[in-house]
């Protein structure tokens, strides 16, 4: 058994081999772009993990490993086109680089390489690695577009298990399928597959709480992000949802007005509203409560309890991350 942080430098190893064609250069010096700028690559490692809790590490997990983050950072660079997103990993987004053509097109070349790839594993298990895949990546489309509609949407029409659907769609399937598909691989039972899934769905959960958080309240030069990003999307997150709860009457409204303007210091002035309503306590039990729920999921999972502790361990770093 190897800790999340050696996964995670074996990964890179093999995934910074990966290189795209030369020409036509504005294609892919955008693809090449985003995978250049890093990122934890928290997804390819969850395979690999769910894979070595089950048996020895298989060339294969690397493979759908590859598949996994390649599929990621498609979704990032059309994410930060809907997104009018200017900065991720600390550097300016592929469209505000490359325009918004080359962005779309080297993201749709990249997920025409995760089925590549997919191509290339075991056809014992194939099959069921791409039906477990593929259900994800359509649900990841589904949360998108859930999210882009509630941005329209007043606050008080979203409620909080409305959001919990939609980041559990746009962001945990794809953390639970990783999972599975590294079990799949690992030659785990139906059952212990559900467990791994159902833990990774969970840790997806407050791993977008934790996302939303910092987006408001992290600081810009570890997190990569612009600060506030989604206050200026009218993003409708926990934070924006859980204030409307909390808040007195002129803060509510001074919210309303902010919704429908964008002032220069709109960030700002919702920002203390936030602080106010002493959000951060409440990220913090709402972390620790499907936190808690995927550690539930991960004690049925019928193998040795020392196999589990890399997963607990990257389960406390992705809740408590900077980045
Ligand atoms: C960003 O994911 C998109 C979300 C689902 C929040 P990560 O935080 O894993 O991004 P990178 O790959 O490490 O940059
Ligand atoms: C994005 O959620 C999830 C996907 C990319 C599918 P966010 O829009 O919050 O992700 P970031 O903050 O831009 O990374
Ligand atoms: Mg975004
Ligand atoms: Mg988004
Ligand atoms: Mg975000």
């Amino acid at each position: 058994m190897q800790s999340f942080q050696e996964l995670i430098a074996q990964f890179t190893k093999y995934f910074d081999q990966l290189q795209f064609p030369a020409e036509p250069s504005s294609l892919y010096k955008a693809a090449g772009h985003i995978l250049e700028m890093g990122g934890k690559r928290i997804r390819p490692v969850l395979c690999l993990m769910g894979n070595e809790l089950f048996d020895t590490l298989h060339p294969d997990a690397f493979q759908a490993g590859s598949a996994i983050e390649l599929f990621h950072n498609f979704t990032l660079i059309h994410d930060d086109i809907m997104d009018k997103a200017p900065l991720r990993r600390g550097k300016p987004t592929v469209h505000t680089v490359y325009g918004d053509t080359a962005a779309i097109l080297s993201g749709d070349v990249m997920l025409i390489n995760v089925y590549e790839r997919l191509n290339k594993v075991n056809t014992n298990y194939q099959k069921k690695l791409t039906t477990v895949f593929n259900k994800a990546a359509i649900e990841v489309c589904e949360g998108q577009q859930l999210d882009m509609d509630f941005e329209h949407l007043d606050p008080e029409a979203v409620d909080y298990h409305s959001y919990v659907n939609m980041i559990g769609l746009k962001t945990s399937v794809l953390l639970a399928a990783s999972l599975q598909m590294g079990a799949i691989i690992g030659g785990a039972s139906e059952g212990n597959q559900e467990h791994l899934y159902a833990f990774g769905k969970n840790i997806g959960i407050a791993f977008q709480i934790q996302d939303d958080f910092l987006d408001a309240f992290g600081d810009p030069e570890k997190f990569g992000k612009q600060q506030g990003g989604d206050i200026l999307a009218n993003k409708k997150t926990f934070l924006l949802l859980k204030a409307f709860e909390r808040s007195n009457d002129a803060q509510k409204a001074e919210l309303r007005e902010l919704l429908d303007s964008a002032p220069a210091d709109k960030v700002e002035r919702v920002l203390a509203i936030f602080r106010d309503c002493k959000l951060d306590e409440w990220a913090e039990v709402e972390k620790e409560r499907f936190t808690a729920l995927a550690f539930e999921n991960l004690e049925k999972i019928a193998v040795l309890s020392n196999r589990k502790e890399p997963l607990k361990e990257l389960a406390n770093y992705l809740l408590n991350r900077q980045q």
